[in-house]
């Protein structure tokens, strides 16, 4: 067999197991009028056939199709150029898929003959129309294309629009689990189709995020109708893997490794609450598969106040939404320092030895500032205090953006957005927002909303989302009053 092995050094029988389950998963949650389309390297379009094969059936493939492209690709050194890639179409049910068949532009070589049929002219020549066929000659993308996101492995456009016009109609729900730079996402809502985007790299889903904000503004700027979406952040896989595999599911374990990493003495007789002892500060490390919430920082701060200490570390893998708000209250009532300390992903590295850095949550402060327009109170959103997270910062960077951050945390702003009329049961709406782009760098720091939608006078919440240029999340929430 092949020996492919993937980030995680797993061979191909672990290959094969992975895309297996994704594969088979897929398929549960396909429309029985619905269709797969598998962009494969050429390295495992082998392989990965037989598993679709096997998943499907050979009589739900439809076609092999061959996405030919003149541009892209860079000479071999020993070999032919590779200018092709493999797209594996596959329905769930033959008789019942969408079905829209295409036309596809063919060039006339010469001039006489095809009196029955339509000729037409563009600026590459005559043509007829005949029906698309299974070999698909589009560009692959350039550096210079407007719809370039800087993205890898971005697919152009144009691509995308010819499986998602094939195969789903307005309104369809079309779903891309591997998203990259939003592409499928970007031509379905171009197209009226809903769609949802997965992901497990950050990069990919800030430059998806920003790539649909943007094109939401062009959308609304036509007239033309969009939709509200959100961003979830659902996978832990990766940690789950490594409890699994490496820790055998210990939950004792991953405390014992995040401590020895953290340089952390183990407190064996810990309380529930303080697991571990650095100098004179006391150390909680919470659970493999929880988020630190209010409650629990309440309790590990009086924990630590009755355990004599001045100063507790918090090491936690997520952390409840304004928890570093309630830390400023709880270290005033208690007496205890409260660090929040987001335990880096880099442990769970194979054979690592060295400690990474562990450094605090991203700080975010804001207010409103409110206005009276005629009769109407309208509201906006100042930005007071921002200072990053410098955890997924190389080590050698560290020291030199540390001092930068702390002096103007705002010039680590990719995109905020504000939520006026938040609720934790609704999905976050983008009611104002503002990013740098590649040709203009300059962001506000107050919103220009004038926000006045409410629909009485009275307390609300505004939720406020600032994405940093290292792809991290973090938001918080204000209180608004405008009766005030
Ligand atoms: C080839 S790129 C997709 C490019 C995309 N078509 C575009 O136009 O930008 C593949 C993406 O799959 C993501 N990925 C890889 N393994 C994944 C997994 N197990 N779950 C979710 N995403 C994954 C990578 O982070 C990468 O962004």
């Amino acid at each position: 067999m092949v020996a492919y092995r993937d980030m995680w050094g797993r061979g191909t029988d672990s290959y094969l197991h992975v895309m297996y389950e994704r594969l088979a998963l897929m398929k549960e949650l396909l429309s029985e009028k619905g269709s797969v389309y598998v962009h494969v390297d050429y390295r495992v379009t082998g392989f990965l056939k037989l598993l679709l094969d096997e998943v499907f059936s050979s009589d739900d493939y439809i076609n092999e199709v061959i996405w030919f492209y003149k541009t892209g690709g860079v000479p071999e050194k020993l070999g032919f150029g590779k200018k092709h890639d493999t797209i594996h179409f596959y329905v769930k049910s033959p008789t019942s898929a969408v079905w829209n068949p295409l036309k596809e532009r063919s060039y006339l070589m010469h001039k006489y003959g095809f009196s029955n049929i339509e000729i037409l002219e563009d600026k590459h020549g005559r043509y007829t129309l005949v029906n698309c066929r299974d070999v698909w000659d589009i560009p692959a993308l350039r550096g210079n294309q407007p719809e370039r996101e800087n993205f890898p492995t971005q697919k152009p456009e144009a691509l995308l629009e010819r499986i998602i016009k094939a195969s789903s109609g307005e309104g369809d729900l079309v779903a891309d689990f591997f998203c990259g730079s939003g592409t499928t996402g970007a031509v379905a809502e171009r197209l009226g189709r809903r769609w949802i985007m997965c992901d497990l790299g950050r990069f990919a889903i800030h430059t998806s995020r920003k790539r649909m904000i943007e094109l939401q503004r062009k959308l609304h700027a036509e007239g033309k109708p969009y939709r509200a979406f959100d961003v979830h952040n659902l996978g832990r896989y990766e940690r789950q893997w490594w409890q699994k595999a490496v820790l055998k599911d210990a939950d004792g374990e991953h405390r014992r490794v995040v401590l020895e990493f953290y340089k952390a003495e183990l407190l064996p007789e810990g309380n529930g609450l303080l697991h571990g002892r650095k100098g004179r500060a006391f150390v909680h490390v919470d659970g493999i598969d929880s988020i630190l919430t209010r409650d629990e920082i309440r309790n590990i701060a009086r924990a630590a106040r009755e355990a004599g200490a001045k100063e507790v570390h918090c090491l936690a893998w997520e952390f409840e939404m304004d928890l570093r708000l309630i830390c400023h209250e709880l270290e005033a009532a208690e007496g205890v320092k409260i660090r929040l300390i987001p335990i880096p992903r880099e442990i769970m590295e194979k054979n690592r030895k060295e400690p990474p850095p562990f450094l605090e949550v991203a700080v975010l402060e804001a207010e409103p500032v409110y206005q009276t327009e005629g009769k109407k109170r309208v509201v906006d959103i100042k930005l007071t205090k921002f200072m990053p997270s410098l955890a997924e910062v190389p080590v050698k960077e560290l020291e030199a953006l540390r001092e930068r951050a702390v002096k103007s945390g705002f010039d680590f702003i990719d995109f905020w957005a504000v939520d006026f009329d938040w609720h934790d049961s609704k999905p976050f709406e983008h009611h104002w927002q503002d990013y740098r782009t590649r040709k203009d760098r300059s962001l506000k720091t107050v919103s220009d909303a004038s926000y006045d939608k409410y629909p009485k006078r009275g307390k609300y919440t505004a939720c406020v989302k600032v994405v940093d240029v290292f792809g991290c999340d973090t938001s918080i929430t204000v209180k608004v009053d405008t009766r005030k």
